[in-house]
Order: C-alpha cells, then sequence, then structure tokens
C-alpha cells in the first residue's frame, strides 16, 4: 500500500470545491484519508515544497497563488494512491485535462489549477514530511 500528499489549492477552498473534491477521493474503493489541515503556507514552506522549481518563470507567480489563502493538506493512503490521484487530478494543465478529472471538470487556468499531488513515493515521503512532520 502507498500513501501520498494531497493539497486542495486556494482556488479550491475560495471555489467551496473542498467537498466536492475531497468527495472524490473517499469515493476511491480502499483509500482512507488519515490526516486533514486547514493551513495557510508561508514562503520557506513552499520553497521546499516546491524546490524543483526555484527560479522559473512562473515560480513567484506560483508562490504568490499558493500562499493567497489556506489550502486543505491531507494525507491519502490506499492501493496505488499516487498514480491514483494524480490521475484523479488531470494534467497539469487544466484546459488539457479530460472532463470527469478534477482539473478538468473544475479548471481553466494552468496556475490555478485546483489540486496537488506528489508525483512518485520518493515525492510522497519528501512533501509527507515537510507538512505533517509528526506521522511515522
Ligand atoms: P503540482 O501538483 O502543483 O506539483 O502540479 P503538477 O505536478 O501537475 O505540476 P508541476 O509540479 O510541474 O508544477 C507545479 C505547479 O506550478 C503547477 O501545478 C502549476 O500550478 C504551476 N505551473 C507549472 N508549470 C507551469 C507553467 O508552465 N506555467 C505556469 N503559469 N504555471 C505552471
Ligand atoms: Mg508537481
Amino acid at each position: 500500500t502507498q500513501r501520498t500528499l494531497v493539497l486542495l489549492k486556494p482556488d479550491t477552498v475560495r471555489r467551496g470545491l473542498v467537498g466536492e473534491v475531497i468527495g472524490r477521493v473517499e469515493r476511491k474503493a480502499g483509500w482512507a484519508i488519515t490526516a486533514l489541515e486547514l493551513r495557510t503556507l508561508d514562503r520557506e514552506t513552499l520553497e521546499r515544497h516546491y524546490g524543483e522549481h526555484v527560479g522559473k518563470p512562473f515560480y513567484e507567480p506560483l508562490v504568490a497563488f499558493m500562499s493567497s489563502g489556506p489550502v486543505v493538506a491531507l494525507v491519502v493512503e490506499g492501493e496505488r494512491v499516487i498514480e491514483g490521484v494524480r490521475q484523479l487530478a488531470g494534467p497539469t494543465d487544466p484546459i488539457a485535462a479530460a472532463p470527469g478529472s478534477v482539473r478538468g471538470d473544475f479548471g481553466t487556468i494552468v496556475r490555478e489549477n485546483l489540486i496537488h499531488a506528489s508525483d512518485s513515493p520518493e515525492s510522497a515521503e519528501r512533501e509527507l514530511k515537510i507538512f505533517f512532520p509528526g506521522i511515522a
């Protein structure tokens, strides 16, 4: 079994889509939400989380957006959950994302793409330590 870090980004919280997106995760067979927190992210946390993007042209606007309001951070555990939540989210660009995915159903803007999900087992363990340092 696997675990992954999911962030419901500030647009999801502002638009009242938290329940909609969490509901899709909850309804997947065998997955469980094992931690959940509403919090506003600071620049230091985002620099750790998005370290691979520091210096890219979209980095500063990304940090401004991600710190513009609270996010909901979740740990989700279950069968193939890392790949599974990425599929549920859809591709980074919401216009390229198929209807039926979170980004495809609700997004239009690359930056405001509603959800983050860890992209590999290594990313998941690294990101979980940033957001939930208390969990084993
Ligand atoms: P995350 O789950 O948020 O990490 O998204 P991702 O894994 O689908 O994309 P990636 O890690 O490559 O980029 C992180 C975030 O930066 C994306 O979710 C977008 O919000 C933003 N981003 C990535 N690429 C671009 C880009 O080319 N232009 C803009 N404006 N934003 C981008
Ligand atoms: Mg990413």
